[in-house]
């Protein structure tokens, strides 16, 4: 259990495709920082609600640690090292209080163009890369399929060229990177969008009622923008 505190602290992206558009939900439920000269921490002047700016592979590990109460993370990531603690044998650590709306996108497979996909069964004895490794291992299990995981940190897409994976199991939202790879999409595992994150357990101290506040701003913004 953390320290009693009196600030809510937020982790969200410092740069990528989900750092604006978090800060401006935020802004929009009416938080204002003041800069530090850094700019990685955020403090809150209109309310007791401070920003940390992070790389969102950090964010999940953050809120399970109780440094931060929550984070706007894709649900890939959060789902991902979700994922990874059950297959570990740990106890879930945080959970997505609400679907944000921005930064939809799919982790799906996707295999050379020339192939002709005829189903899951295909990838028996395949070499798949990805860096979604705990996802993707469920999913392979569920399907009842032996595929060999290959994980990697980035550049996935390039992996059937090197030779390294016969295919891949990607993020893909408008699509460009795969055709830029001459790869196509052939399963969805996952429907993500940013989520706001917070702790399995909700504070007990001073930080219960400013959750309970911000959430509310929240749906007020999430339902003016339906
Ligand atoms: C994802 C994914 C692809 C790209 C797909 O990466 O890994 O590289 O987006 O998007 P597209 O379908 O619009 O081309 P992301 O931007 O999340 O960055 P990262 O892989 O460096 O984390
Ligand atoms: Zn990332
Ligand atoms: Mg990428």
């Amino acid at each position: 259990a953390s320290p009693a505190r009196d600030r809510l602290r937020i982790a969200i992206q410092k740069s990528g495709r989900l750092a604006e558009p978090a800060r401006s939900l935020l802004a929009a439920c009416g938080l204002s920082w003041r800069q530090s000269r850094d700019k990685l921490f955020c403090y809150g002047e209109s309310l007791p609600v401070d920003l940390l700016l992070v790389r969102d592979d950090d964010i999940p590990g953050l809120i399970a640690d109780g440094v931060c109460d929550l984070g706007i993370v894709g649900r890939n990531e959060l789902d991902e090292q979700a994922a990874e603690r059950r297959r570990n044998g740990m106890p879930d650590a945080y959970q997505s209080l609400r679907g944000l709306g921005f930064g939809q996108c799919r982790l799906m497979l996707a295999v050379p163009e020339e192939w002709e996909w005829r189903g899951v069964e295909q990838l028996a004895g395949l070499r798949i890369a990805t860096s979604y490794p705990a996802i993707l291992a469920d999913w392979l299990e569920r399907q009842g399929v032996d595929a060999q995981v290959v994980e990697l940190s980035g550049s996935v897409e390039i992996a059937p060229r090197l030779g390294t994976a016969d295919l891949i199991c990607d993020l893909v939202s408008s699509g460009a990177t795969l055709a830029a790879n001459q790869l196509k999409p052939v399963e969805t595992l996952l429907e993500s969008e940013a989520v706001l994150a917070g702790a399995v357990r909700e504070p007990n101290d001073m930080r219960a009622g400013l959750l309970a506040m911000l959430l509310k701003r929240v749906d007020g913004v999430l339902h003016q923008r339906d």
